[in-house]
């Protein structure tokens, strides 16, 4: 520990915290912190009391917006060690054997407040930054490996759909759940996040026995330019656990701050959580399937018995914060922080991500260079000719931030060629007619809910039973309530008979059902599926 009780490895204090006595923001001793200036005893106060005027006014603005979604999170400090076996399929140099590179990972949950609680039934967020020798990568991911929809322009709707009611502010968890099960019950995509939400993958019993997901599939280059499609995964050295119902309840009631207390706790006490990266790879072929699987749709996984997850590298949570708003709060991440080796793919839900997050930081981070805020800085030398903007920390030198230039001996200089081979795989692009429509092969919403449900033991089904009985038990509009029974009934009919019962509805017709042919690889997939860290 160093002497401010700060641990050791920490950043340094920076302004506001040295010296022996206590200052005005611009760094004049201040004798009296405690009495403003007044005309006499009894007053009135002074306008020209600055010390008065500057502590009332940086008070009155201590708030900035919380995320638009996982508002709510916890973060830690690591470090992330590669094991030097993705080197043949992607050239990214953090994954090399052995390369040590610091991190930083935020956890949330998606759809409560920045005070919500911490055990609620919810998707969870797993957000690393990777500080790498060739700039920082940032891998969003979350704890359950398939979205909700297949299209980012759905995604405020979603939101919109899961936030509390309008009218009382009351969280879905809560009160009301009719426009969630609306929501879910007119978008049947929704269906495999649902079973993953409503199954104990909902209720996480920590942050540190989570999964996490990249969900989508990126494209990975390596050395020699060849390319391979890749989905990620973080499995917990400790295994995947989960609260049961009642345990999530009273945790809730008793600590709020469940998870993010296990978390710093297991990091204070030397127990670091571990988790190892991995990879699932499939062959980049023009129509970026595999086995039958659609590769560009979040809403499907690829099961590991068709292509069994590699590991890659281990990371390591060894540090807690100093200051949870420096740090946790003003953390920023973005897909498109990507480094050499790791591309994006044409996913539509993907695509609307690259735009979002940078959209959603400029306000929640008040301008544009929120790259400057110290937990977003790379941890490599940065010349990039971006320019003054709200809070520009650097001061930058030369007199021509354009290229080419004369006048500053060509400085910035870019990367050659064999320097530094560039991220972009050079296919030619076919010439594409321009639609608002999906795919067909995003048609299918029922094959993988299926062989979720056929995957758990009996007490999980259980328990998932319960928590849609529970859940859908909440609303209101008996309609929605009989549209999402129908959901289920195509998913399984032993889960909607289940479920039905619980509510005292009936099960829908058979002859409602949607007929569906899953992909002949499906089929044979077994009883092991999702597997369990
Ligand atoms: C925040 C994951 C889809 C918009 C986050 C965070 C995670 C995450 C982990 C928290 C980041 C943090 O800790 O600071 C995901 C995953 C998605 C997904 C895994 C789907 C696979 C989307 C989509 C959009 C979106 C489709 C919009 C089109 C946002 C926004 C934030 C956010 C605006 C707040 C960011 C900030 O204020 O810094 N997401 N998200 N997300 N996500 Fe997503």
């Amino acid at each position: 520990m160093s002497p401010t009780g700060a641990p050791t490895g920490a950043p340094k204090l920076s302004q506001g915290q040295q010296g022996e006595f206590l200052t005005t923001s611009a760094g004049a001793r201040l004798h009296d912190t405690d009495h403003s200036l007044k005309a006499g005893e009894r007053g009135p106060t002074l306008l020209q009391d600055h010390h008065l005027r500057e502590k009332v006014m940086h008070f009155d603005h201590e708030r900035i917006p919380e995320r638009v979604v996982h508002a709510r999170g916890y973060g830690a400090h690591g470090t992330f060690v590669g094991y030097g076996t993705a080197t043949n399929v992607c050239m990214a140099g953090f994954l090399g054997d052995g390369v040590e590179t610091p991190v930083f990972v935020r956890f949330s949950t998606v759809l409560g407040s920045r005070g919500s609680a911490d055990t609620v039934r919810d998707t969870r967020g797993f957000a690393t930054k990777f500080y790498t020798q060739e700039g920082n990568f940032d891998l969003v991911g979350n704890n359950i490996p398939v979205f909700f929809i297949q299209d980012g322009i759905k995604f405020p709707d979603v939101i919109h759909a899961g936030k509390p009611h309008p009218d009382r502010e009351i969280p879905q968890a809560q009160s009301a759940h009719d426009t969630f099960w609306d929501f879910v019950s007119t978008h049947t995509e929704a269906t495999h996040h649902v079973m993953w939400n409503m199954s104990d993958r909902g209720i996480p019993r920590s942050y540190r026995t989570m999964e996490g997901f990249g969900v989508h599939t990126f494209r990975l280059v390596n050395a020699e330019g060849a390319t391979a499609l890749a989905k990620f995964h973080w499995k917990p050295k400790l295994g995947v656990h989960s609260l049961v119902w009642e345990e999530a309840q009273m945790a809730g009631g008793f600590d709020p701050d469940f998870h993010r207390r296990d978390l710093a706790d297991a990091i204070e006490s030397g127990a670091y959580p571990q988790w190892e990266l991995g990879l699932q790879i499939m062959p980049d072929t023009p129509q970026q399937t595999f086995e039958g699987i659609d590769l560009l749709d979040p809403t499907k996984i690829v099961p590991e018995e068709l292509a069994p997850v590699q590991p890659v590298g281990l990371l390591t949570l060894n540090r807690n914060p100093q200051n949870y708003f420096a740090e946790t709060e003003q953390v920023a991440f973005h897909l498109g922080n990507l480094v050499p080796g790791i591309d994006v793919t044409d996913d539509p839900l993907l695509q609307a991500r690259l735009f979002s997050y940078l959209d959603t930081q400029l306000t929640r981070l008040a301008g544009p260079n929120f790259n400057q805020i110290p937990i977003n800085r790379p941890h490599v030398p940065v010349n990039d000719m971006l320019r003054d903007g709200f809070h520009q920390q650097a001061v930058h030198a030369g007199v021509a931030p354009y290229r080419p230039n004369t006048l500053d001996g060509g400085n910035p200089f870019v990367a050659k060629a064999q320097d530094r081979p560039l991220v972009e795989v050079a296919q030619p692009l076919p010439r594409a007619v321009k639609v608002r429509e999906a795919p067909k092969s995003f048609a299918d919403h029922y094959t993988q809910p299926r062989l979720f449900w056929q995957s758990l033991s009996p007490v999980e089904k259980e328990h998932l039973v319960a928590a849609f009985t529970f859940e859908l038990g909440k609303c209101y509009e008996q309609a929605i309530k009989e549209r999402e029974l129908l959901v289920l009934a195509n998913v399984d009919p032993v889960l909607c008979a289940e479920v039905a019962k619980g509510l005292g509805l009936p099960v829908p017709a058979k002859a409602k059902l949607k007929k569906v042919t899953p992909s002949p690889a499906l089929s044979q997939v077994g009883q092991t599926w999702p597997t369990d860290g």
